[in-house]
């Protein structure tokens, strides 16, 4: 249990860390914009994929590998890991609803909406794709 609950911590320290990374992640300044101007469209695209999107508009891969990977990635503190068809099997019966309801509420080592600032659709996206990878086969929710 002791050393559970050190995994735990270390596991929110890693969240912690790649939270504020992604919070200071390169939001264009004017001088970027200018640039941003400048350079062919393609270029374009790839500046305004790694800047930090609005909330609500961010994608399940976006969410998934700024918080809920550093538990899911390995299976840290219990989480079912991705991709372990076995470990997702029960978890999927219980639906995409059955899913953001503990993911909302946290389950035994999982924070509520898994440590993340996500909001309703931004989780659900987070769950088909973490699901999707495991066995199921959800359909992402629409845009708000
Ligand atoms: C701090 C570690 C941690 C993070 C970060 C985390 N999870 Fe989890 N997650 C867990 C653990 C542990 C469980 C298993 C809980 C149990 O069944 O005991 C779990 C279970 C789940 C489940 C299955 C719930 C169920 O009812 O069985 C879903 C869905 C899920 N996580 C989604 C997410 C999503 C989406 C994110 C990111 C927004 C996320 N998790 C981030 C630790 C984490």
């Amino acid at each position: 249990m002791v050393h559970l609950h050190i995994r735990t911590l270390a596991a929110a320290s890693a969240l912690v860390l790649s939270v504020s990374v992604f919070a200071m992640g390169a939001r264009p300044k004017a001088d970027d914009e200018g640039a941003n101007k400048r350079i062919a469209p393609i270029a374009r695209v790839e500046l305004t994929a790694a800047a930090p999107a609005a909330a609500g508009s961010r994608s399940g891969e976006q969410i998934y590998k700024a918080i809920c990977g550093a538990c899911h990635e390995a299976g840290v503190a219990g989480a079912p890991k991705t991709g372990d068809k076995a470990a997702w099997a029960p978890r999927v019966a219980l639906g995409l609803d059955g899913l953001m309801k503990s993911a909302i509420a946290g389950k035994n080592a999982m924070p509520p909406r898994g440590g993340s600032d996500a909001n309703d659709v931004e989780l659900a996206r987070a769950i088909v794709y973490i699901a999707n990878k495991s066995g199921a086969s959800f359909k992402e929710p629409a845009a708000k």
